[in-house]
């Protein structure tokens, strides 16, 4: 496994590997969603391409950017043994240089959810995407549907501006009790690690209520809020049962539905969803 971090060296290694390249953009602290992306590309590309760089352009002044959980070391074996061929970690320097000033921005979807509770999260996403596709030129790329939003609007992107890349977005790694990966999960004491499973608890209530018949966005809402609510530790962000197309809120569900969640357990700040119909 080759490792870079110039544009330069990236841009060598990347014209003298062989056939069809897929990317899996991360910002490293990997976990076995991360890595069952890397395999899944490991599995559907000649090669594979990893990148890890923790991106200032997408926190907020106050949020973890400083204090973002990394470990080098432990990522780069964990993508070696993933099969990964090249691995790309650009420095914040080298990525907005002095001066920078011209972002990527999808409008729409990025208004509401995550964009709503994070302004400006999604530009400094799509931005660096499109820095990491226009470097990288790979073929295909891969994301995770824990970050359901993010993946839709990456689509987006890449319909609007006409990347020449399949986007391929691999199901949620959960631990034994629920809990969806996350390498902010590295955040919660002993206590509000197990108060985190309310997440999943809350979602498969309302994923429960829907397989009985229940269509009423505001009951399904309800229920998220309900569970959350009893939990002393987990304080609600959002919830929201909306159309998985457009992410506007629905009323009634007919179609193909993402229920999703923002909840902070205790000072962290965790996400996740999934997909009715
Ligand atoms: P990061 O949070 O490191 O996630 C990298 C990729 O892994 C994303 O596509 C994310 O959806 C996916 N992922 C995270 N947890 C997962 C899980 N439990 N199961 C499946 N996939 C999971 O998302 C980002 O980084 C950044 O926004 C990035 C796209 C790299 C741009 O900076």
């Amino acid at each position: 496994m080759q490792m870079v971090s110039t544009l330069a060296d990236l841009r060598a290694a990347r014209l003298a590997l062989p056939g069809t390249a897929g990317l899996i953009p991360t910002m490293g602290y990997l976990h076995e969603g991360h890595i069952s992306l890397a395999r899944r590309a490991r599995a559907e590309c000649d090669s594979v391409i990893a990148s890890i760089f923790v991106n200032p352009a997408q926190f907020a002044p106050n949020e973890d950017l400083a204090k973002y959980p990394r470990n080098l070391e432990r990522d780069l074996q964990l993508l070696e043994s993933a099969g990964v061929d090249l691995v790309w970690t650009p420095t914040p320097e080298g990525m907005y240089p002095p001066g920078f000033s011209t972002w990527v921005e999808v409008e729409g979807l990025t208004r509401p959810l995550e964009g709503a509770a994070r302004p400006g999260h999604f530009r400094g996403v799509t931005t660096v995407v499109t820095k990491l596709f226009s470097a990288v030129q790979p073929e295909r790329a891969y994301f995770g549907q824990k970050d359901a939003q993010q993946a839709a609007v990456i689509r987006k992107m890449v319909r609007d501006l006409d990347f020449p890349i399949e986007i391929i977005v691999g199901p949620t790694v959960r631990e034994a009790d629920g809990l969806a990966m996350s390498s902010r999960n590295a955040y919660l004491n002993a206590e509000e690690r197990k108060a985190a499973t309310v997440l999943f608890n809350a979602l498969s209530a309302a994923q429960q209520a829907y397989q009985h018949g229940e269509r009423d966005g505001d009951v399904l809402r309800g229920i998220l809020r309900h569970v959350i609510d009893l939990q002393p530790l987990a304080r609600m962000q959002y919830v929201s049962a909306a159309d998985y197309d457009t992410l506007e809120e629905l009323q009634t569900l007919t179609g193909k539905t993402l229920l999703s969640m923002a909840v902070f357990i205790g000072q962290t700040r965790l996400i996740d969803n999934f997909v009715l119909g």
